[in-house]
């Protein structure tokens, strides 16, 4: 059975603790948007798609137990607005949860329009709203796989089998399921195409050696776990055919954030002549931000950096600068950007995301 970050139905939400992957495999009971808020603070659940889905379904918690409710439909709107606000102050970098706070909020415009609507009614909608983010980003992330895949393969002889590098973790425990850039490589494992993932440990939070390892082992998918500083010679030495990463934020012009080491890698894999993909949701793409620049980079506490496990790694008092995201500018993204829609360079990405709102897609 594939691992699953969040378990949810109506009344009810819990999260897998990642702090404590992979020891332990416990899920925490989230009782409402407070809880929510200190899970993905604490990185208890992380990943762009999960932190927006257990923000959003937090809110669903506190609406199905009746908060919000009795004063109308103003006043919902209301105790909406406050929540969601709230919720965004969790984590600055993935915009995610921004992105869905803003659909919400256009939904919730429209509907409370609508002749005659009661707050119960209204409430009832909100909630059908959230419940249906789980299986659009499941969806999603099975389109990113299969377009992805297809475009790793166009690039090498007929019936060969490829390996790829990754970063971070981008599987069902950072979504609803399935994965972005793991996404890739789960239909390419499906496909009998993929040799084997390499995968960075990704320091300082271990996502790679903590989850990303542990989530391919799961699922018998053949991973080699390297260091974050062994990834150039990697590149050299293991012939890889693809670096595929996940996206906390995609600006406009392409360029993007992505958990701290992503620009490297991508550095490394030009020099390698190694394409480069970014797999990411149309929900982790900011076409209001014109580059990347403008994206907030979190920097995270120095004691992630300077302890493993409660065990100190460096000298009492060091200096110690911590950002856990950096930007990887649009022309080293050579392999493209892995939508829900298809891949597309970095330069069409705009045009792609306008056409779609457009489609109202
Ligand atoms: O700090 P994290 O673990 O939340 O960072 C996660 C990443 O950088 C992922 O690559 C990104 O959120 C995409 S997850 C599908």
């Amino acid at each position: 059975m594939a691992l699953e970050s969040i378990r949810y139905r109506r009344g009810s939400l819990s999260i897998l603790n990642q702090r404590l992957l992979p020891e332990q495999l416990r899920y925490e009971r989230v009782d409402g948007a407070e809880r929510a808020w200190e899970a993905i603070n604490s990185m208890e659940v992380r990943g762009a798609p999960a932190i927006a889905l257990v923000g959003c379904l937090s809110l669903a918690l506190e609406l199905a137990a009746g908060a919000g409710a009795g004063d109308g439909v103003a006043a919902l709107e209301a105790f909406v607005e406050q929540r969601l606000r709230f919720l965004l102050t969790a984590r600055p970098t993935a915009v995610n949860l921004h992105r869905e706070a803003e659909r919400l909020r256009e939904r919730l415009r429209e509907w409370s329009r609508s002749p005659g609507i009661t707050a119960p009614e209204l409430r009832e909608r909100i909630i059908e709203h959230i419940e249906g983010l789980l299986a659009k980003d499941r969806e999603d992330n099975e389109s990113i796989g299969a377009h992805g895949a297809r475009d790793i393969l166009r690039r090498i002889p007929a019936g060969a089998t490829v390996t790829v590098l990754t970063h971070c973790n981008t599987g069902s425990l950072a979504t609803a399921g399935y994965g972005t850039a793991l996404g890739i490589v789960r239909a390419l494992h499906g496909q009998g195409r993929l040799r084997r993932v390499l995968c960075t440990e990704t320091r300082p939070y271990n996502q790679g050696s903590r989850l990303t390892a542990f989530e391919l082992l799961h699922d018998n998918i053949p991973v080699t776990l390297i260091t974050d500083s062994a990834a150039a010679a990697a590149m050299r030495e293991h012939g890889v055919d693809a670096v595929v990463v996940g996206a906390d934020r995609v600006a406009a012009n392409g360029d993007t954030a992505n958990k701290i080491g992503t620009f490297q890698l991508a550095v490394a894999a030009r020099h390698h002549q190694v394409p480069f993909y970014v797999a990411a949701p149309s929900s982790s793409c900011d076409p209001a931000l014109p580059s990347g620049a403008q994206i907030p980079i979190e920097e995270r506490p120095g004691r992630e950096l300077t302890h493993l496990q409660g065990l100190c790694m460096a000298p009492p008092g060091i200096d110690v600068w911590n950002p856990a995201f950096d930007v990887t500018p649009h022309d080293l993204i050579t392999g493209g950007v892995v939508t829900e829609w298809g891949v597309v360079s970095p330069g069409e990405l705009s045009r792609a995301l306008a056409e779609h709102s457009a489609g109202g897609q």
